[in-house]
């Protein structure tokens, strides 16, 4: 097994050699020669120092001790001024182990090795020197790297945060923009709507304030069904308007005070198809339309326009039909006096399952007071909308 195994080197490395014997180098130089090295030769320190001065880019340095002009020892402690990273080494009879120790103080010395030298034992430490080198040097430059990309992820990280602050901002002004905007556009359609259901009410005087009563008497039950906010908006929304569509009909006919003939009473059937004709075009956040055209379908398919049965009824659409049979019920009419609160909800009783949601109705009952009184009570404001889609 060879004692001396060198290792396979990543670079080509630069050598210097000093020495005052002209043989020294010459022997020196073919032994290296087959390693691979950039050799360099020098005849004194003071052509060594010339040579590191143009060009300080040497891996390694080797050089004599005992030479004229300058030691070893001297002309090491100006070279590594000039190349501080070169490895140093001295080559030396000298064998007063104190003085040398100094020696190596001074110079920074890397390594001193004595003459004669064993040609093996030279080339191992040459190269395990170089060896060592470079994983300093590999680990100095992977330090490095680190230490870049580590200043770049700060950078990017920096970046990064400054433009998220501002995204945010923006975000933020676009938010209390459209919040504005929100209110802007609800209290124009509160005003449309409000302004609809009064034309309405200005037709047939005799059922002033019936669309403001149904709006708020649904929007209790769907509360009592606990909807979500926003359908019950709806809900109000559509019982405001539910009889828009009698803006269609003859006044004479919506004011008679008799019983109507068959051809009248179809007359104001027509009312929930012309509802639908008046606002299918608007854009509202809920399906407003198909909630009135479907306020006077009943659960057993006897209603009108469609006979729609159970479920295939918008909920809306069933609430409001309960609500607006409460309150006309209860309130007078010029064909007849109001039959009061308790024959309305005997009303709505009598006929769970069969033309009511038995949901609604027992919301209705579950509900005390009943919301007949309720909704006059507390005079619930029935137009305020929000944009949300039901
Ligand atoms: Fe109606």
């Amino acid at each position: 097994m060879n004692p001396f195994p060198l290792s396979p080197l990543k670079y080509r490395h630069s050598i210097l050699l000093i020495d005052d014997e002209a043989a020294i180098l010459d022997i020196m130089t073919m032994m290296l020669a087959d390693e691979g090295y950039d050799l360099h030769t020098a005849g004194s320190a003071a052509e060594g120092l010339k040579i590191l001065k143009e060009s300080p880019n040497f891996s390694l340095i080797i050089s004599d001790h005992m030479m004229p002009g300058m030691t070893g020892v001297q002309f090491f402690a100006q070279a590594r001024e000039i190349c501080p990273n070169a490895l140093r080494v001295l080559l030396t009879g000298y064998t007063d182990m104190d003085a040398m120790i100094d020696a190596i103080n001074s110079g920074g010395i890397h390594l001193y090795l004595t003459k004669p030298w064993q040609r093996d034992e030279l080339l191992y430490s040459i190269n395990q020197m170089l060896s060592k080198a470079e994983l300093i040097i590999e680990n100095r430059r992977l330090d490095e790297l680190v230490k870049k990309q580590n200043e770049e992820l700060l950078e990017l990280n920096k970046n990064l945060e400054e433009k998220v602050r501002i995204k945010t901002r923006h975000l933020d002004q676009r938010a209390d923009e459209l919040k504005t905007s929100y209110e802007k556009t609800r209290l124009i359609l509160s005003g449309t709507v409000l302004a609809m259901s009064k034309i309405v009410e200005s037709r047939d005087p005799y059922t002033a304030g019936h669309e403001q009563q149904v709006s708020a008497i649904a929007g209790l039950i769907a509360q009592k069904m606990s909807l979500s906010n926003d359908q019950v908006e709806a809900i109000r929304v559509a019982g405001s308007l539910h009889d828009i569509g009698k803006i269609g009909v003859p006044a004479e006919i919506l004011t008679k005070p008799g019983r109507l003939s068959w051809l009248e009473m179809e007359m104001i059937k027509t009312h929930t198809q012309n509802a639908y004709d008046i606002l299918k075009t608007i854009e509202f956040p809920y399906p407003i339309a198909q909630i009135i055209l479907q306020h006077h379908e009943r659960i057993d398919g006897s209603g009108y326009p469609q006979g729609l049965q159970g479920e295939d009824i918008l909920l809306a659409a069933r609430i409001i039909g309960v609500a607006d049979v409460l309150e006309a019920m209860s309130a007078h009419r010029p064909y007849r006096p109001a039959l009061g609160m308790e024959a309305a909800m005997d009303e709505i009783v009598k006929n769970r399952g069969v033309l009511y949601d038995p949901n609604v109705v027992d919301a209705c009952l579950g509900m005390n007071p009943s919301p007949l009184s309720r909704q006059k009570i507390y005079k619930v404001k029935v137009c305020s909308i929000s944009l949300h889609v039901v």
